[in-house]
């Protein structure tokens, strides 16, 4: 596809967005770069830009088809990805089927806890407040989304939690928990962002190791090699003989 990328709109931790020729889009370009504790901790994951990239593609054209509107578009090179231009909402929302991460800090419950219900939580997406967590009201009150938008963006969540927890079983890995962004485009509302070993913990179903950017943050080793496996299982298609 010919897409020229122009001005550079925004440089995040993990990503560099870019204007593009195309009216109502941009360009989502994957940096290998990872940053941990509101980028008190910084790294680089060699190839995991590549990966998340490639993954994410996979993720947005699975939910796509199974009716979630997402941003992607199209990929345009191994980094690049053509997307929807969103005004993204300042909620990062996180659904979790297995207490890990903040969960087990804030309620004593041990990593690894089945979750009987799918927890849906809201964080206010605010590098300089260490995106505290939020209630309906506290959205309501701060006029991040109407409550019709909070309303779709968590029962959105859950329903993408349905449709990649099977997914992801069906290659080995357990969906512990993930984080999603959301944004508008003309009134109508996508999940933006990307859907990633950064932004999921995925765990190997049988032996629970760890595949994903705990192994980062946690500096448990293995790191670039988890992120392979995550992309041997969900992109290439291969089937792991761990
Ligand atoms: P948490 O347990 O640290 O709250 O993380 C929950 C999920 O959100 C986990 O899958 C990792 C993801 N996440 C992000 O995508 N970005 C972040 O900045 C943080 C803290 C977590």
């Amino acid at each position: 596809m010919n897409v020229e990328t122009r001005e550079k709109l925004y440089e995040g931790k993990a990503k560099i967005v870019y204007e593009t020729d195309r009216p109502g889009t941009i360009v989502q370009y994957f940096k290998d770069d990872a940053t941990a504790f509101n980028a008190l901790k910084k790294g680089t994951i060699v190839g995991k830009g590549v990966i998340n990239n490639r993954m994410s593609a996979t993720l947005f054209e699975r939910l796509e088809r199974a009716g979630v509107p997402t941003h992607y578009l199209a990929t345009l090179s191994d980094r690049e990805m053509l997307c929807r231009r969103l005004d993204i909402i300042k909620i990062e929302t996180i659904v979790r089927n297995v207490v890990a991460g903040s969960l087990a800090k804030r309620t004593g419950l041990e990593e690894g806890t089945a979750i009987t219900q799918p927890v849906v939580e809201l964080y206010y997406k605010s590098d300089p407040l260490g995106d505290p967590m939020l209630n309906d009201e506290h959205v309501r009150m701060l006029r991040l989304a109407t409550p019709a938008e909070l309303t779709w963006m968590k029962r959105t969540a859950l329903k993408i939690n349905t449709i990649l927890k099977p997914h992801l079983a069906r290659r080995g890995l357990l969906l512990v928990d993930f984080k999603l962004e959301f944004g508008r485009q003309s009134r109508k509302l996508y999940l933006g962002d990307e859907i990633s070993p950064d932004t999921c913990r995925l765990w190997d179903s049988r032996s629970k190791e760890k595949l994903d950017k705990d192994r980062f943050r946690r500096d448990l080793g293995g790191v670039e090699e988890a992120y392979q496996e995550v992309y041997r299982r969900l992109v290439t298609g291969e089937v792991s003989t761990k």
